[in-house]
């Protein structure tokens, strides 16, 4: 008869420890123990077999036994109820999340993107070009010959001893290969990185990045030129901005202009942004000289074409008020993360 007391006790214990990690499991410790065909229901089976000296004890364990389930299947269920299967713990799964830290478009990103947005708008296309070029590309196609004076205008770095190899000193270079490529019509900007061998302070740098434009097809003029200009200093700038055109020279257009748009700081009545003259430059155009055109194969009787060239860094100046060019480049997160977030 000791088994039957060993069995009973050793029932109770793992009803003392039993767990449960859901309502599915807490149902089956009932079944288990609690259930019409459960071992509670067989111990109490054997009261009948025991001497009757030993049923006082038994009856008693059994009591215990079954309020012991009992409680712990109470237990369970308060556990259960309102969760349905979710397990408890601690984690509260509405606290809001961390917050990592995004990064910053880089200011320079950011205007060139802005360009290429305000461009493809009036359907120009992107194209780029290498920035290890050729004296043709950079110079002698654009109407700069060898002994051009205009070439000292530009510091150039020659990569190699004859010259023939330099770093391009400006996009322009990349309207020749366009030209050389494609027939007109053609209207594309030249968003790149340029090199010159300068100094480098607040207002120059030995690297810097501008955007070309290059629009050829019959019939194309000056006005086309203006209205293109004056919509992107608009879309730019903001709808108060005015453009102006200062008569100026480049070997590669004829007319040339420079371009500058009223102060948007002080609407132009005079502040340090303009140096109190009421203008910003922002830029060189001009109509594409024919020998330009001929010296990519393109009759220049029957096509006529406009460009122009304008630094993103100066621009970006002028639009978030940043007074030294060597802030770009010097990478300090305390600058960079003034600008937009990334998303
Ligand atoms: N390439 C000139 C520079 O770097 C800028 C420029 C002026 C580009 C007039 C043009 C243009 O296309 O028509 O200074």
């Amino acid at each position: 008869m000791e088994d039957i007391f060993e069995k009973a006790n050793g029932t109770l214990e793992e009803i003392k420890i039993a767990i449960a990690a859901n309502a599915e499991e807490a149902e089956q410790f009932r079944i288990k123990y609690l259930g019409s065909k459960g071992v509670l229901k067989e111990l109490f089976g054997f009261m009948g077999k025991l001497p009757n000296e030993q049923k006082k004890e038994y009856g008693q364990l059994m009591n215990t036994l079954k309020s012991t389930a009992e409680q712990k299947l109470e237990e369970f269920k308060s556990a259960f109820e309102n969760s349905s299967n979710v397990p408890k713990h601690d984690l509260d799964l509405t606290a809001p999340g961390y917050q990592y830290p995004l990064g910053t478009r880089h200011p320079l990103a950011i205007v060139r993107n802005k360009m290429i947005e305000i461009f493809s708008h009036v359907g120009f296309q992107v194209a780029e070009g290498p920035e290890i070029e050729d004296d043709w590309h950079n110079f002698t196609a654009l109407n700069l010959p060898e002994d051009h004076p205009a070439r000292d205008m530009q510091d150039t770095f020659f990569l190699t001893d004859d010259k023939k190899w330099l770093l391009r000193t400006h996009t322009s270079s990349v309207q020749i290969r366009v030209m050389q490529n494609q027939k007109p019509p053609m209207k594309y900007i030249f968003p790149g990185r340029v090199f010159r061998n300068e100094t480098i302070t607040a207002r120059a740098h030995c690297t810097f990045h501008q955007v070309e434009g290059l629009y050829i097809d019959e019939n194309v003029s000056f006005a086309d030129l203006k209205q293109t200009m004056f919509y992107f200093a608009q879309e730019m700038f903001g709808r108060n901005v005015e453009v102006r055109f200062r008569p100026s020279f480049f070997p590669f257009t004829e007319p040339s202009a420079e371009m500058d748009i009223s102060c948007f700081v002080c609407g132009g009545s005079g502040c340090p942004v303009c140096k109190h003259s009421g203008w910003v430059e922002i830029g060189g155009c001009g109509m594409v000289d024919p020998a330009v055109l001929e010296n990519c194969n393109i009759d220049a009787k029957k096509y006529s074409g406009y460009a122009f060239g304008m630094g993103i860094e100066r621009i970006t100046m002028l639009k978030y008020q940043i007074n030294d060019l060597r802030l770009f480049f010097q990478n300090d997160i305390r600058f960079l993360k003034q600008f937009e977030s990334a998303v």
